[in-house]
């Protein structure tokens, strides 16, 4: 147990707008422990985007490493680190891009259709998905007759179909109100604990740090406390 699945080290992104130079990020040591739901908290502007990305390998770090089970991202090609994180990654965004014009469960299948889930086991993993994220009752709505909070939770679903290990949500309780924001935070708690998923998610809302197992707070690219 406590095995750490990702780990940033000395993590550092430089963002240059004309003259000017912003230290989005400076030196951060962060370790996500595997089994864990992890929230970065901060202001914003803090850098929780800045590094969200750069754990869930969207975006590189300018110095630093980052480390998926002990293996350095870096030293990948962009194709061998685009497969590790199509792989082991899924992810969860503040604006709920779910696609309109399909249901709950045409929205998870087509997940399963981009990474190529095999065909025979779809329909029982899609139901399984609702399930986990207690929206059984909701495949065939569309996401214009959801709630926010029921879409986000869908779009939970759709993010962990593929068994990914590492869940990456930025704000994904950005747009809702604290009870739907509450809903969510507790179903990603119920996938660490009953499906041994790692989440990683960030938030400026105080009311969902005491269901995180680790809180790590940035100010100014760094972290202050941990
Ligand atoms: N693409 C960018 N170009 C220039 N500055 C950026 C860019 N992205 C973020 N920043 C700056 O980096 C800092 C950290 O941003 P961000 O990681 O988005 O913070 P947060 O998610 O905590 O609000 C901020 O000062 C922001 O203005
Ligand atoms: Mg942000």
């Amino acid at each position: 147990m406590d095995n750490i699945i990702i780990k940033g080290t000395n993590l550092c992104r430089y963002y240059k707008s004309g003259e000017q130079t912003i230290n989005a990020l400076k030196n951060v040591d962060i370790e996500i422990k595997e089994g864990t739901l992890t929230i970065l908290r901060g202001r914003s502007g803090a850098g929780k985007t800045t590094l969200i990305n750069i754990l869930g390998a969207i975006d590189r770090p300018d110095a630093g490493e980052v480390y998926f089970n002990n293996a350095e991202l870096s030293s990948l090609t962009d194709k061998e680190r685009d497969e590790v994180r199509r792989i082991n990654y899924g992810f969860v965004f503040q604006s709920i891009a779910l696609i309109p014009n399909m249901t709950a469960y045409e929205n998870i299948e087509f997940e399963l259709l981009l990474s190529n889930y095999p065909a025979s086991e779809r329909d029982s993993r899609i139901k399984d998905c609702l399930k986990l994220v207690g929206l059984s009752n909701r495949a065939v709505h569309f996401p214009s007759q959801l709630s926010g909070g029921e879409a986000q939770r869908i779009a939970i679903a759709r993010s962990i179909a593929h068994k990914p290990k590492v869940i990456f949500a930025d704000e994904p309780t950005g747009a809702l109100d604290t009870k739907m924001g509450l809903q969510v935070v507790n179903v990603f708690k119920s996938l660490v604990q009953n499906e041994k998923l790692t989440v990683v998610m960030t938030t400026h809302d105080p009311n969902m740090m005491e269901i995180a197992d680790y809180v790590y707070t940035l100010q100014d690219g760094e972290i202050v406390n941990e």
